[in-house]
């Protein structure tokens, strides 16, 4: 009874152009209602993200997405292999399509998903419109894979915050943009590069490279940052450095956190950004000078791992 009261009072919140926290089988989202300019622009200032970086908008079904963007076959197939999960599809507006034209940020393009976890399903089904949410952090800091996470970051921003324990996933969606018969990633994410392409019979198109105007505009250099200095590749880390470990443990210093003990790469994503926080959080109360990370291969969602870590460490604007 009190998750369906929970849930009631979340929807009637977003359908007032309010804000909630929601948990994701990714990343927690800060949702908002798709359709209302007022309540998106309230998610763009609760993130103090720029105005030119587009929104993904979560559906609760095919159905749902169809009233707004265009489908074509290949986003169809792509849908029906991986949804709800975490693939992301960027595709055309419709002409009438009913969402804010803040989502799209300018574009001509939406990016829809339908997540795979009970409480965003349940949510986007009462309110029975398309939530838009980016992940609930600030802008460039590191994102939240658990309730605490948003609140630390956001509790003042946002009117309510759905707990729905870690995510499950714990790295953001494939990012994937379909135009006619091609299929470009725009992100690496939770949906390993492989199983896309084994779905598609064709590799995919990677991303025109410029910094200045990226493809998908979340993809800045800098993004998902601690505030300690983070080192990567790193084997052996220094004393007075907190480390990331992947891997059977060789070096643990006393300020070590393992991704994944045994190597696994899906335990290793779920538990990146959780020990990015922890690590971040223990640098300046113990004078440590950064974070080391462990070399992490490439395989899987290793690709993804990497592209968070990469940009974690890049020099900050
Ligand atoms: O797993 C996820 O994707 C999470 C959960 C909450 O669903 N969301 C998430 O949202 O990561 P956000 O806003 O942090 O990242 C969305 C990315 C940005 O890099 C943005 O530039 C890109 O999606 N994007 C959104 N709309 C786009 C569009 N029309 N064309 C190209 N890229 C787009
Ligand atoms: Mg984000």
């Amino acid at each position: 009874m009190t998750v369906i009261y929970t849930i009631d009072k979340a929807a009637s919140i977003i359908l007032n152009g309010g804000l909630v926290a929601m948990p994701t089988e990714t990343v927690y989202g800060l949702a908002a209602d798709a359709t209302n300019d007022r309540a998106v622009a309230r998610v763009f200032e609760a993130k103090g993200r720029p105005q030119f970086n587009p929104l993904i908008m979560h559906v609760a079904n095919i159905e749902m997405a169809e009233r707004y963007v265009h489908f074509p076959s290949l986003a169809e197939k792509l849908a029906k292999a991986f949804w709800p999960g975490a693939l992301t599809l960027v595709l055309p507006r419709r002409a009438e399509c009913a969402a804010s034209l803040l989502v799209s940020a300018g574009l001509n393009t939406i990016a829809v998903r339908m997540p795979n976890h009970k409480i965003a399903q349940d949510l986007i089904k009462v309110v029975d419109r398309p939530l838009a949410a980016p992940s609930a952090n600030r802008s460039g800091s590191i994102s939240p894979t658990q309730a605490k996470h948003v609140r630390d970051s956001l509790s003042d921003k946002v009117d309510m915050i759905l707990d729905g324990g870690a995510s499950s996933i714990g790295v953001e969606s494939t990012i994937v943009k379909i135009d006619g018969e091609n299929a470009t990633i725009l992100r690496p994410g939770g949906i390993a590069r492989d199983d896309i392409e084994s779905i598609l019979g064709k590799p995919l198109i990677a991303a025109p490279s410029s910094e200045s105007q990226p493809e998908a505009p979340g993809m800045l250099p800098s993004h998902y940052a601690p505030r300690a200095r983070l080192r990567l590749n790193v084997a052996a880390p220094k004393p007075d450095e907190a480390y990331l470990e992947f891997g059977p443990t060789k070096l643990s210093t006393p300020y070590t956190l393992n991704l994944s003990k045994s190597g696994d790469l899906r335990e290793a994503a779920a538990n990146l950004f959780a020990h990015l926080h922890a690590l971040d959080d223990i640098c300046s109360p113990h004078n440590l000078t950064g974070i080391a990370a462990s070399p992490i291969p490439m395989d899987g969602l290793g690709e993804a791992i990497n592209d968070r870590l990469t940009r974690a460490a890049a020099p900050r604007p």
